[in-house]
């Protein structure tokens, strides 16, 4: 693997980007920046503030003066966002959190501001980075590019799953309705919208285990 490499993961809600990436980043001793956090912490932020979600000029201001930074805790790999000296990862799956979210990513101001973060984390190289728009305009010139799915209902029933495991309430149907109402601002819009990149490696997760996953990007990596 060429030195200083950058690995771009994207996908659609709940295609196992974040759990694979995170392997992949503590197998290769790599920072791994989940960006979709940080969407979610300026929706986070930007209702913790009191600011109409709507209001296109006040939500770009306002995330104009965020400044985000990841802390590391070793050797675990697991890596908190604090966003203007407070640590946001804890309120970041709220409900209404995911229910805003895309709304507010669709927003150009917002999107220019967190991808000259995100360029930031990986300008020296060594990051596994994900999200919707990482291969294509965040790192289009990273090393190695993957975008990963999986069929509707394995999506859905895998984080089905995980929010119960953290002890969410919900009903099955506001989930599909949260994530496919997601993936639907994420593909139409006009700014950044969710594709892979022409070079990147497609894998399709439905019947794969997060293992399988890893190790096949592992391999790709590695060029075996
Ligand atoms: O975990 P899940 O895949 O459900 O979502 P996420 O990665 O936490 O991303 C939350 C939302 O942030 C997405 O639905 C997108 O609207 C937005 N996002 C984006 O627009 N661009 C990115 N690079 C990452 C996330
Ligand atoms: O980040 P993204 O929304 O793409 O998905 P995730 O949060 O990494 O994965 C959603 C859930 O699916 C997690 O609980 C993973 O452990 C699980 N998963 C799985 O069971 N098999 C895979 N191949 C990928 C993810």
């Amino acid at each position: 693997m060429p030195p200083g490499f950058n690995i771009a993961i994207d996908g659609p809600a709940g295609s196992g980007k974040s759990t694979v990436a995170r392997k992949l980043a503590q197998k290769l001793g790599l920072l791994y920046v989940d960006t979709g956090a940080m969407y979610r912490a300026v929706t986070y932020l930007v209702l913790k503030s009191g600011i109409d979600p709507a209001d296109e000029s006040a939500v770009t201001a306002f995330t104009q003066g965020l400044r985000f930074s990841l802390v590391r805790f070793l050797p675990k790999g697991v890596v908190d966002l604090w966003c203007n000296g407070e640590e946001v990862t804890p309120y970041l799956r709220e409900p209404e959190v995911s229910r805003r979210v895309a709304e507010i990513a669709a927003l150009r101001g917002v999107r220019e501001h967190l991808v000259r973060c995100q360029r930031l984390f990986a300008r020296k190289g060594g990051v596994v980075m994900e999200g919707r728009d990482i291969g294509t305009v965040v790192l289009p010139d990273s090393e190695y590019k993957f975008f990963l799915t999986a069929a509707p209902d394995v999506r859905l029933a895998r984080r089905e799953k995980e929010l119960l495991a953290d002890g969410r309430h919900f009903t099955k149907e506001e989930l599909r309705r949260e994530m496919n109402y997601r993936d639907e601002m994420d593909l139409k819009r006009e700014i950044a919208p969710l594709k892979p990149a022409s070079d990147a490696v497609v894998i399709d997760c439905t019947s794969l285990t997060v293992e399988e996953v890893v190790a096949k990007m592992l391999r790709i990596c590695r060029g075996v």
